[in-house]
């Protein structure tokens, strides 16, 4: 059952990557151009540090897969390409693996091939301890994503119902770990509210994760023979609007989710992530070309992320923050109403 939905996700993902798409805010976010604000190329430095980590570059492969055959080959050609271009990378969720350790070798391979690279594991908010500790140590893990998805699974047809316990449980793995803890959505978006609750509880990173590319609770409903929760396709913020409404919190802030160019990552970097991550538009550059395709995207971002940095004046990623931006239609009425300057 859990492989089997592992291969419809990726199915289901691939598939939306090709259909119709919506407003995306990250093209809201406009950098007013000052024509003499450019540096030295040789100056620009990608790396970026938070939570006591140091990346070599502020772009990583975000949290997909694992748990089936074909899926651990997807696995294998992500940490290929990730080791290849020193892009770090995070794991789908390990509960597969605590369901059934005979699918090891498929989370596994994430370290085999990138033994040095920067190796996140993933786990879900039921995860106990001693399973979190399982998956840290099956991939030699650098840090550990733990992932909350109400609305993916509201609309699954086999998720689960009970939520309450979820901040117990974060609160108990942060405080049982000894490497850095990401809180992470899945395309919904991270409130100011859940920054703040998700801070309380000693969790040291959070990725807003939010809407506007990979479309979970879509995914889970088209795996419904009636589709009846189309009404929450769409649901959530978007990541520009969750860093704009996480503005000041004093917690280390990642971004994913509908990140499509390096002009989004740029984009997402001024506006205060630490690093910036995508999944659903890497998949399918693997999926369609292989592993030297994916090698030559990621090569091609840094590359360009650089040049926007040189043409910009940021020295470093964290540099980006201090360009000025124009905030407009949908996510400026968003700020307006949350009552964000
Ligand atoms: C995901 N994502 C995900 N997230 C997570 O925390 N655990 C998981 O197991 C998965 N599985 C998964 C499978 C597939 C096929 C995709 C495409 C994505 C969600 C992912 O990490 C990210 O939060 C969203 O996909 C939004 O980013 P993109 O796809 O819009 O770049």
């Amino acid at each position: 059952m859990s492989a089997q939905r592992k291969d419809d996700h990726v199915r289901l993902a691939i598939e939306q990557q090709d259909g119709p798409r919506g407003v995306n805010q990250f093209d809201e976010v406009t950098f007013v151009h000052h024509a003499l604000a450019g540096i030295d190329r040789q100056d620009v430095s990608l790396a970026t540090a938070f939570a006591g980590v140091s990346w070599p570059v502020p772009i990583y492969i975000n949290a997909m897969t694992g748990g089936s055959a074909k899926t651990g080959i997807i696995n294998r050609d992500l940490a290929i390409a990730a080791r290849e271009t020193g892009v770090p990378i995070a794991s789908g969720s390990m509960n597969a693996y605590f369901k059934d350790p005979s699918c090891a070798d498929t989370f596994s391979v994430l370290r085999k091939e990138n033994p040095d690279g920067f190796v996140i594991a993933n786990v879900n908010a039921n995860a106990t301890v001693d399973n979190v500790w399982r998956a840290i140590e099956l991939i030699r893990a650098d840090a550990l994503q733990i992932h909350v998805n109400t609305a993916q699974e509201t609309a699954m047809p086999e998720g689960d119902r009970e939520f309450s316990h979820w901040p117990g449980q974060i609160e108990k793995i942060a405080s049982a770990v000894d490497v850095p803890v990401i809180l992470k959505e899945v395309g919904n978006g991270l409130s100011r509210q859940t920054v703040l609750a998700v801070k309380d509880l000693g969790v040291s990173v959070a990725d807003v994760s939010g809407r506007g590319g990979t479309d979970f609770a879509r995914i889970e409903n088209g795996r419904r023979e009636l589709g009846e929760y189309a009404f929450l396709h769409g649901w959530g913020q978007s990541a520009p609007a969750c860093l704009l409404d996480a503005q000041g919190v004093d917690l280390p802030l990642l971004a994913s989710g509908g990140v499509r160019n390096p002009l989004d990552v740029a984009r997402a970097l001024a506006l205060g992530a630490k690093g910036v991550g995508a999944s659903g538009g890497f998949l399918r550059t693997l999926l369609d070309g292989g592993v030297d395709a994916l090698i030559g995207q990621l090569t091609t971002w840094l590359d360009q992320l650089a040049a926007l940095q040189t043409m910009l004046g940021a020295r470093t990623p964290a540099d980006l923050t201090r360009c000025d931006l124009l905030i407009q239609g949908s996510l400026r009425s968003f700020c307006a109403e949350r009552g964000i300057e």
